[in-house]
């Protein structure tokens, strides 16, 4: 007989990138918890992101998947009953900004009113806590310095936009209804299972099969990188030591340019600088130029990132050269070559 887990967690959006690398921590960490995944297996959600998980002699007696959409009341109370959830991890979401761009309306469901159904069923149950991750973005963009969890919320895209609405529902709860939740905000992650659009993914793969890599605008905008496992420990440490009402800021002081990343991607994967395409800046004034997370509010809790970057970033390069069967079943799929044709057809032409 199973001794009674010390946590049973539903991780909403397991099926993605973030979401199934913080399932893979979890359930190596902490033995005694379980997790119960909620994904609606969008675009950007595949079972073949999670199989290894489910066939996972020390994981799978603890790991449930459903599918369905953190949107839909009955289908979240439903697993909270059955499954005796006590604490909630919200990693879905409609992500990309490209994709936001294009189809702004969309992402107004899932990260801003599914976000409501679950603060809502935290408190009908009772749970002991919900995390909700969140991301840097909804800060802006910011030219000198850093942000800190007490800077404006000042988003540009469709998609920060949609996340920062996300976020106020997460505030107005804590303080109308006492909801028990936390916001955590990370830069740009990297690392195995990310979809490939995203930029260190999309290049990747495209180079491995010596595809043209589009650059947006100059290259010289900053981003703030964390590798995804230092994430999933930041937000281990938020679930297990933040405070109830409060934001903490995940980063690992990884600024770098696109060029710089790309600079990298390149020599290790030993392709030349003639794959590189400029391509004028489909984000146009909504690009946001640099991206900066002072952390020290979580650090000032006892968390502290444990991944070198250039190390983790050759990993990781090295992740897509080894597992190629699955991307390419990704990018053989219909949604990604409309997106693809769709986005970046008028820049690439027969580069595409
Ligand atoms: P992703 O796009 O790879 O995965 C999102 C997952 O959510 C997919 O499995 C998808 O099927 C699922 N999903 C989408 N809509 C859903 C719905 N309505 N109901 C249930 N499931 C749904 O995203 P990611 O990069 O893993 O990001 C996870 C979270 O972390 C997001 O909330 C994102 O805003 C945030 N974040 C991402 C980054 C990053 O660099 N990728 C950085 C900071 C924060
Ligand atoms: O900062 C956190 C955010 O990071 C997360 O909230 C988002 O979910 C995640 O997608 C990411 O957003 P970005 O828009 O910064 O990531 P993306 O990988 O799409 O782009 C990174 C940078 O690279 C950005 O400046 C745009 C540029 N880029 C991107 C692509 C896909 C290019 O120059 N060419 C490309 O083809």
């Amino acid at each position: 007989m199973n001794a009674t887990p010390e946590k049973t967690i539903l991780v909403t959006g397991g099926a993605g990138f973030i979401g199934s690398n913080f399932c893979r921590y979890i359930l190596e960490k902490y033995p005694a918890y379980r997790v119960v995944v909620l994904d609606a297996l969008t675009y950007a959600g595949n079972l073949s992101t999670i199989s290894d998980i489910q066939n996972h002699p020390n994981y799978n007696s603890r790991f449930v998947f459903y599918p369905g959409k953190i949107q839909d009341e009955t289908v979240v109370s439903g697993i909270i009953k059955a499954e005796n959830i006590d604490h909630i991890v919200n990693f879905a979401a409609e992500s990309h900004n490209d994709r936001s761009i294009l189809e702004p309306g969309s992402f107004i469901q899932t990260d801003v009113y599914g976000v409501f159904t679950l603060l809502d069923a935290t408190k009908k149950y009772n749970l002991q806590r919900m995390v909700h991750i969140s991301t840097d973005e909804v800060y802006g963009t910011i030219d000198e310095g850093q942000f800190t969890e007490k800077s404006p919320l000042e988003p540009n895209t469709p998609y920060s936009a949609s996340k920062a609405g996300g976020e106020m529902q997460v505030r107005a709860h804590g303080i109308t209804f006492n909801t028990p939740a936390v916001t955590t905000r990370c830069g740009n992650n990297f690392g195995p299972f990310q979809y490939p659009e995203k930029l260190i993914p999309f290049f990747v793969t495209r180079l491995i099969d010596n595809k043209k890599v589009p650059i947006y605008g100059s290259g010289q905008q900053v981003r703030d990188w964390v590798y995804v496992m230092d994430h999933c420990s930041g937000i281990d440490h938020v679930l297990h030591h933040g405070s109830i009402g409060e934001a903490y800021n995940i980063g690992s002081e990884g600024e770098l340019t696109n060029m710089e990343i790309t600079s990298r991607l390149l020599k290790h994967l030993g392709k030349p600088d003639t794959l590189i395409k400029y391509i004028p800046d489909p984000r146009g004034g909504a690009h946001d130029k640099r991206y900066s997370i002072d952390a020290s509010k979580l650090t000032g809790l006892g968390w502290i990132h444990s991944y070198n970057f250039e190390q983790a970033l050759e990993k990781t390069v090295q992740w897509y050269v080894d597992n190629q069967e699955w991307w390419r079943e990704i990018v053989a799929t219909e949604d990604y070559q409309v997106f693809v044709r769709r986005f970046y057809g008028k820049y690439l032409g027969e580069d595409l």
